[in-house]
C-alpha cells in the first residue's frame, strides 16, 4: 500500500490522473475499472484535459464500471450510465464497444452478473481499478457486512442509502431498491487499485481502511491485503491517520 497525501482535492485528482496516464501510455489497451460519485469527478476532468491538450489516447481502452442501479434505464439522469457518459466518456476518444457498465434493466440479473464477472476475465482482468469510499467504509455497493470474497451480484440498498438518494427522484417509490455491484473479491482481483478520498467526512473511513483491523464491517479495509494499492488523499481525509506517509506516487516505498 502506498498512502499519498496531497494538499487539496485538485492536487489529489491530478496525482490520480498522472498514475492513470502513466499506465495508459505504457499499455494503450489498458483495462480500467471506474467509479461514479463526486470523488472521481476531478480525476475525469484532468484525464479529459490530458486527452484534449496532450493527446492521451483512450481508443484502445476497455472499461468496467463498479456498479449500477437496477431498474434505471441508461437514459435516466440518475443512472450511472448517464453519469459516466456526461462526465467522462462523451469527452474522450473511447470506443463505445469497449465500455462495460452493469445493465440495470437486465431481464435476468443473476445471469447478467455471471456474464459481467466472466467478461472481465475474458478481457484479461482489470489492470487498474479506481475506487471511492463511503463514509461508512463501503466500496462500490458493498456495504458494511458484505462478504470479503463476494463477486458481481445484486444487492438490496439500505434504507439509509435510499433515503440519502431520495432527493434526486420525484418520489420515494422511484428510488431504486437494488443495485448490481462488483463484489469485494472482484475488486481485489484488479492488478492495481487507486482509492481516492477527500474531505473531512471520509477521515474516519480512511483511518479504518488504512490503519484499522481488516473486517467486513468496513469493506475498504480489505485493500490492506492488496499487493499494489495507492491510497490517494487530501489533507482532510488523511487528518486522522497516525503513520508517516508520502506526497508523491513516484515514491518507491510500498508497505
Ligand atoms: C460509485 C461507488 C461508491 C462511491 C462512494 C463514494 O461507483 O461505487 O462506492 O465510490 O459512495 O461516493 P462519493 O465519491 O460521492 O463520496
Amino acid at each position: 500500500m502506498l498512502v499519498i497525501i496531497k494538499n487539496n482535492y485538485e492536487e489529489m485528482s491530478n496525482e490520480a490522473a498522472k498514475i492513470v496516464a502513466d499506465r495508459l501510455r505504457k499499455k494503450p489497451d489498458l483495462v480500467l475499472g471506474l467509479a461514479t460519485g463526486s470523488t472521481p469527478l476531478g480525476l475525469y476532468k484532468e484525464l479529459i484535459r490530458m486527452y484534449k491538450e496532450e493527446g492521451l489516447d483512450f481508443s484502445k481502452v476497455t472499461t468496467f464500471n463498479l456498479d449500477e442501479y437496477v431498474g434505471l434505464p441508461p437514459t435516466h439522469n440518475q443512472s450511472y450510465h448517464y453519469f459516466m457518459y456526461e462526465n467522462f466518456f462523451n469527452h474522450i476518444n473511447i470506443n463505445p464497444r469497449y465500455i462495460h457498465i452493469p445493465h440495470g434493466m437486465a431481464k435476468d440479473v443473476d445471469t447478467f452478473c455471471d456474464w459481467y464477472e466472466k467478461r472481465i476475465i475474458e478481457c484479461g482482468g482489470i489492470d487498474l481499478q479506481i475506487l471511492g469510499i463511503g463514509a461508512n467504509g463501503h466500496i462500490a455497493f458493498n456495504e458494511p457486512g458484505s462478504s470479503l470474497g463476494s463477486r458481481v451480484r445484486i444487492k438490496t440498498l439500505t434504507e439509509k442509502t435510499r433515503n440519502d438518494n431520495a432527493r434526486f427522484f420525484a418520489s420515494m417509490d422511484e428510488v431504486p431498491k437494488y443495485a448490481i455491484t462488483m463484489g469485494i473479491g472482484t475488486v481485489m482481483d484488479s492488478k492495481e487499485i487507486i482509492l481516492i478520498a477527500n474531505g473531512e467526512k471520509k477521515a474516519n473511513a480512511i483511518k479504518d481502511a488504512v490503519e484499522g483491523p481488516i473486517t467486513g464491517m468496513c469493506p475498504a479495509t480489505i485493500v490492506q491485503m492488496h499487493r499494489k494499492v495507492y491510497v490517494l488523499l487530501d489533507k482532510e481525509a488523511a487528518s486522522k491517520l497516525k503513520g508517516d506517509y508520502v506526497d508523491s506516487w513516484e515514491a518507491k516505498v510500498f508497505s
